[in-house]
């Protein structure tokens, strides 16, 4: 295990019911494992406040609330004034994740865009940061940025080293996780070079997407270790200016004084 002085996870599920046996032992073990902050991302609304109660029992976590693409069918038509309610909450920083997921057909992808735009308008509203999430829809999401231009995080960044200088280029911070360490990893490997260190966040996405030698194992934000390591690595710098570096960027982002 590296040294690790500070992890900050960008990007975390633990409202997730791969946690129901034992969530507050495993989020009770994070500073042992110098973990300093995480954003449990939500994915619908009931998730948004399991994501505060989080936030409210624990100092070292804070929540973003918001609709996943992959759940907006289910969400009711009031979601963007609930939403507004619960994002005048102190340990609430962000909206997310919205964004867009053309890896299956349904919610067809003219609902995943009216709910993601609606979101949008009202993170420009409250002027919030958001947490994207694009899988496979890269060109509808630079689309909808390059319009709403909103501050935040491309999350588990899938794309080229062209595409993350677009996203650069708005202002966006990109967020590196598990997957730069798989063995297959071609892409993000090349944009864990390319980005300035200034623009770089790190995420687990717990429950999901631990990093090699855990891939395929529940995650959590201790194994940002492995993460950071790998990316020191690819990018010649020490663990911990890296960690560093990316703790200072999270709370900069998402307005947290630790
Ligand atoms: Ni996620």
């Amino acid at each position: 295990m590296p040294e690790n002085p500070l992890i900050f996870d960008t990007h975390a599920h633990y409202d997730d019911k791969a946690f129901d046996e034992d969530r507050h032992e495993v989020i009770e073990s994070l500073p042992s494992q110098k973990v300093c902050g995480v954003v449990n991302a939500a994915s619908n609304l009931e998730s948004s406040r399991a994501g505060i109660e989080l936030a409210e029992r624990y100092p070292f976590i804070w929540a973003a609330a918001g609709v996943h693409p992959q759940e907006v069918s289910n969400t009711p038509e009031n979601t963007i004034e609930i939403l507004r309610g619960m994002l005048v909450h102190p340990r609430v920083v962000a909206l997310g994740e919205i964004g867009l997921d053309y890896h299956y057909d349904t919610p067809p992808r003219d609902v995943q865009l009216d709910w993601f735009e609606r979101q949008l308008r009202l993170a420009a509203e409250l002027d919030k940061p958001v947490i994207i999430h694009d899988r496979e829809a890269h060109e509808d999401t630079m689309r909808l940025l390059r319009k709403y231009r909103p501050r935040g995080v491309l999350h588990c960044f899938s794309g080229s080293p062209q595409l993350a200088e677009q996203v650069l280029e708005l202002g966006m911070y990109i967020g590196l996780g598990g997957t730069v360490t798989f063995k297959n990893a071609k892409k993000p490997v090349e944009v864990a070079a390319m980005l300035p260190l200034d623009r770089l966040v790190l995420e687990t996405d717990a429950p999901y997407m631990s990093p090699v030698p855990f891939r395929g194992k529940r995650c959590h934000s201790g194994l940002i270790a492995y993460t950071a390591e790998r990316i020191a690595e690819i990018r010649g710098i020490s663990v911990e200016e890296l960690l560093s570096q990316t703790c200072d960027n999270a709370c900069r982002i998402y307005g947290i004084a630790l």
